[in-house]
């Protein structure tokens, strides 16, 4: 296989070169409403390298669920992915029938969501939901509840022995978070998709749990897709960031350049929103202004261009391609081709704006 920019990743200050486990090109998702169908992803393209793990973020409703559910295929009834590929090794998750995904599911891709209460059943307990999990993929009996005890131990939980026994009722938020991460590394799959799991605990839980999915990442090599509008989580954990917008992505590269040398003007505004991403820098936080669009009224050109503080008049009509910027590195945004950027026109009250410490003009 040719190596690409795609194919190579960084480690530390180490480049290494893999065939990726995960490729998506060109997803798009659509929902049923009373009003019409929706688009709430659109053309997303990425690719998951083994053993690393890729931030998907974006400010509320950008389509990171969303993103994340049509990988798995857990969209609901009205969803449905209405163009574009999902490749797993080698086989396309997106037109796979739902008997050959269940077996993908939970076996190979696993995930975790940012309420324990949508994997973790109340009535039972914590070893019934890990054995049940191992049963479905016909682990062998005996050695089920061992596996459940060894789980509960790699996942750092207090007194693994009396927990096992425990209803979800009677654990901790931390706790749960770690026996819904033990049920998702059960069958020691490949890729794990956490969907904010660390939104909902307090500062020190949270940094606990990323401390366990960054240990336990380099033990299993498991390669994680972390969903987070967290741009402090991102530097914690990523190696890779995709940063998504209304619906598609945006900018993507190694995580250390995106953050230290955002290229595009959404990237930047949500760096420069963002106390933990932005300190040492000197920099004022503010806050983007505006919402994300909705999904009914998507702005025809470029969608960030109603709270763009460099929005020029092409940007309004015409949607910029994502675009290879430097090695790695992919941006989506008009003032990448000169061909438009440099006879461009500016709003009469509007002036070219730094983006994060280097003026673009
Ligand atoms: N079942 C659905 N029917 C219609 N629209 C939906 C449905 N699920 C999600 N959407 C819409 O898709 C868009 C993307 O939603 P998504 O949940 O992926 O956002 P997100 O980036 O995960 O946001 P958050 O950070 O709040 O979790 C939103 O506009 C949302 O309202
Ligand atoms: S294309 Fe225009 S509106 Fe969109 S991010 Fe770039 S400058 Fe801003
Ligand atoms: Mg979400």
């Amino acid at each position: 296989m040719p190596v690409t920019a795609r194919a190579l990743i960084t480690s530390g200050e180490e480049f290494r070169v893999s065939d990726p486990i995960l490729v998506v090109r060109n997803l798009r998702t659509e929902f049923k409403t009373r009003a019409g169908v929706v688009e709430a992803v659109s053309d997303v393209s990425f690719d998951v390298q083994p053993g690393e793990t890729m931030a998907l973020v974006g400010e509320s409703g950008s389509g990171k669920s969303v993103t994340a559910l049509s990988i798995m295929r857990l969209l609901d009834d009205t969803g449905r992915i209405a163009h574009g590929s999902v490749e797993f090794e080698g086989t396309d998750l997106a037109t796979l029938d739902e008997k050959r995904m269940r077996a993908i599911r939970g076996r190979k891709i696993a995930m975790i969501f940012q309420d324990p209460s949508t994997c973790l059943d109340p009535v039972f307990t914590i070893e019934n939901q890990l054995t049940e999990t191992l049963k479905i993929h016909d682990y062998p009996k005996a050695r089920r509840r061992e596996r459940a005890l060894e789980l509960l131990r790699l996942v750092r939980m207090p007194d693994p022995e009396t927990r096992l026994l425990a209803y979800p009722h009677q654990l901790s938020g931390g706790q749960r978070q770690r026996a819904m991460i033990a049920i998702a590394l059960a069958l020691d799959p490949q890729l794990i998709i956490a969907d904010e799991p660390t939104t909902a605990l307090d500062v020190t839980v949270q940094a606990q749990i990323l401390d366990l999915l960054r240990d336990l990442q380099r033990d299993t090599g498991t390669a994680i897709v972390f969903v987070t509008h967290d741009l402090g989580v991102v530097a914690e954990i990523a190696d890779r960031v995709v940063v998504m917008y209304a619906g598609k992505v945006v900018e993507q590269g190694p995580v250390r350049s995106v953050l230290r040398d955002p290229q595009n003007p959404y990237t930047a505004a949500l760096l420069r929103s963002m106390p933990g991403a932005v300190a040492g820098r000197g920099d004022r936080l503010t806050p983007i202004e505006g919402v994300v669009p909705s999904l009914f009224q998507m702005p025809t050109g470029c969608r960030f261009a109603p709270r763009c503080r460099h929005a020029f008049e092409h940007c309004v009509d015409h949607n910029p391609p994502l675009a290879e910027i430097t090695f790695l590195r992919e941006s989506r945004c008009w003032l990448h081709d000169p061909e438009v950027a440099d006879g461009r026109t500016m709003p009469s009250h509007r002036e070219p704006q730094p983006i994060l410490g280097k003026v673009v003009s």
